[in-house]
């Protein structure tokens, strides 16, 4: 239709024109003209077998190598130190770990960045919090991860208490200063915290390490070269003592162009330098060709001006470019952020405990074996937690609902782990495996699911395309029909003859693999029996 447009022809003789011209023996059994001019394709079943044949021989299930394999550094989770995770940190710890699978599984090299908040004037006031408790009371407090309270103990005394006022600021000076004992000080909280989110990404089944830590106070050394190379381009402003940017385009409430500070009035650098520090360290130092930033929609505006600065630096062109991967906000029950009953920060342990405690009911309900019960359940809070989490379109909020995420009807990771495990269930049961036979699309049904395993690597195309592990969800949701729809049909073990049987296992034994793999994309298990 766009072309005939272009030619300024009827779209139905274009159409015939078209169709007269094409060679697809082999790929198509028929073209036929439709309406006002649409060309509707009937897939050749050759065509189709010989791509679930190369599918089943393809450890990447059809899934093309990079042409061009880039370096991405993918930024995501970034607790603050001595703060608890916050759910916002979960969507960016869950997206972002499906968005590096993805990304290595399409042959990229992924670098991941775990760009903690462990600087900044609060640890003053954190480091003389801590000194007052005595190192092992303040320890034994972080250790078992109330991290929200110690943050608010020191907050206390630091508005109702002048000299520990005064105390904390001449400690932060001290940390810039890098006083031997103070950064020590320092470090006992940085690594009860990295200790507290490890064991949430432990349970998550999410590959950060230590080694992915590079938080804030890594990039200390780097800021005053940001100054120097800043000034050098000729871009900063001396705006009341404080060194400024101001990108064109950004402007603030009365239409005043809006700075980004790079250093304040008081020589001290804060959020934005520390990530212009970091830019600059991936691109030049790491080689990233893409720089990946898995946080929430509400910091738009400071990775905008961040991008901006960088780019009127230089530091970031066509080739080498920055993103902002924004979601939106997880909403209790009452569609307002989600928080405790008394308005603090869910803690994000309990909370996956608490899925895996309904998990195991649900599963007892369902009379599943008591044997494997332990960690099917964790397997499956985990996938329901995360599957609700990225089959929401990654910008839009969503409702936090046990009930609904833990569901074994519906879009649902419970759904799909079940389906996986209900086929693996049917290899149980056969006596005798045929040696692999060719497959034959007999039936509507068949026939559907068989285009719907080819579009695997589509799907997992667009996922990276859009980075949205959502597109990928609805793929394996609708496969995951498509199989109910044949399997309700097409009788697999009591298929009319071997032939049949053994093409209908392999359908059988290509979903399965494919649910897997994409659940694996996403960083959810797939148990083999439920
Ligand atoms: N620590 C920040 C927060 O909790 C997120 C950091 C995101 N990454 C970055 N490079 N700024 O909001």
């Amino acid at each position: 239709m766009a072309l005939a447009k272009r030619l300024g022809r009827p779209p139905r003789e274009v159409a015939e024109e078209l169709v007269a011209s094409l060679d697809l023996t082999g790929l198509v059994d028929e073209i036929d003209v439709a309406g006002p001019g649409f060309l509707n394709l009937t897939v050749a079943d050759t065509a189709l077998v010989a791509q679930l044949q190369e599918m089943g021989d393809d450890q990447h299930l059809g899934v093309p190598p990079a042409g061009s394999p880039l370096v991405v550094a993918v930024d995501y989770s970034a607790p603050n130190v001595a703060k608890e995770m916050h759910v916002g940190h979960l969507r960016s710890t869950v997206i972002g770990d499906a968005l590096c699978r993805l990304l290595e599984f399409s042959g990229h090299r992924v670098i991941r960045r775990n760009h903690v908040g462990d600087w900044g004037t609060p640890f003053g006031m954190l480091i003389e919090h801590l000194i007052d408790l005595g190192e092992d009371n303040a320890v034994a407090n972080l250790s078992v991860g109330d991290l929200d309270g110690f943050y608010a103990e020191a907050r206390k005394k630091f508005d109702a208490d002048d000299s520990f006022k005064d105390r904390s600021r001449a400690r932060v000076v001290l940390l810039q200063g890098g006083d031997e004992e103070t950064v020590r000080l320092w470090r006992i909280l940085v690594q009860e915290s990295i200790r507290y989110f490890d064991a949430v990404y432990a349970d998550l089944g999410v590959g950060l390490t230590e080694a992915d830590v590079v938080g804030e106070s890594a990039y200390n050394d780097m800021l005053d070269d940001v100054v120097a190379d800043l000034d050098a381009k000729g871009l900063l402003v001396d705006s009341d003592g404080a060194l400024c940017v101001f990108p064109p385009g950004f402007v603030n409430r009365d239409g005043e162009p809006l700075p980004l500070i790079v250093r304040k009035s008081d020589e001290g650098y804060g959020y934005a330098a520390t990530d212009l520090a970091a830019i600059r360290d991936r691109v030049f130092n790491l080689k990233c060709d893409r720089i990946l930033y898995v946080v929430g929609a509400p910091q738009a505006q400071h990775f905008e001006m961040c991008f901006a600065v960088a780019k009127m630096a230089g530091w970031l062109d066509d080739d080498t470019e920055a993103i902002h991967v924004a979601f939106g906000n997880v909403l209790g029950p009452d569609r307002k952020m989600f928080k405790t009953r008394a308005g603090g920060t869910v803690k994000l342990k309990g909370l996956l405990d608490e899925g895996t405690e309904r998990a195991r009911v649900a599963l007892r309900a369902r009379d599943a074996e008591e044997a494997d019960l332990e960690h099917v359940a964790h397997q499956l809070a985990m996938g329901a937690i995360k599957y609700a989490d990225l089959s929401t379109d990654r910008q839009r909020d969503y409702v936090f609902d046990w009930d609904r995420m833990l569901a074994f009807e519906g879009d649902t990771g419970p759904y799909l782990q079940y389906a996986h495990a209900r086929i693996r269930s049917i290899f149980r049961r056969v006596e005798t495996m045929p040696s692999e036979g060719t497959i034959t699309l007999g039936e509507p049904a068949e026939r559907a699911l068989a285009r719907h395993l080819v579009a695997f690597p589509e799907a997992v195309a667009s996922a990276l395309e859009t980075l949205s592990p959502s597109k990928l969800c609805t793929y394996l949701f609708e496969l995951a029909q498509a199989f109910t729809s044949f399997y309700e049909s097409c009788p697999v073990l009591k298929a009319p003859d071997d032939a049949t049987r053994a093409s209908r296992l392999e359908l059988c034994e290509l979903t399965a693999s494919t649910l897997a793999t994409g659940l694996g994309l996403l960083g959810i298990e797939a148990p083999e029996r439920m």
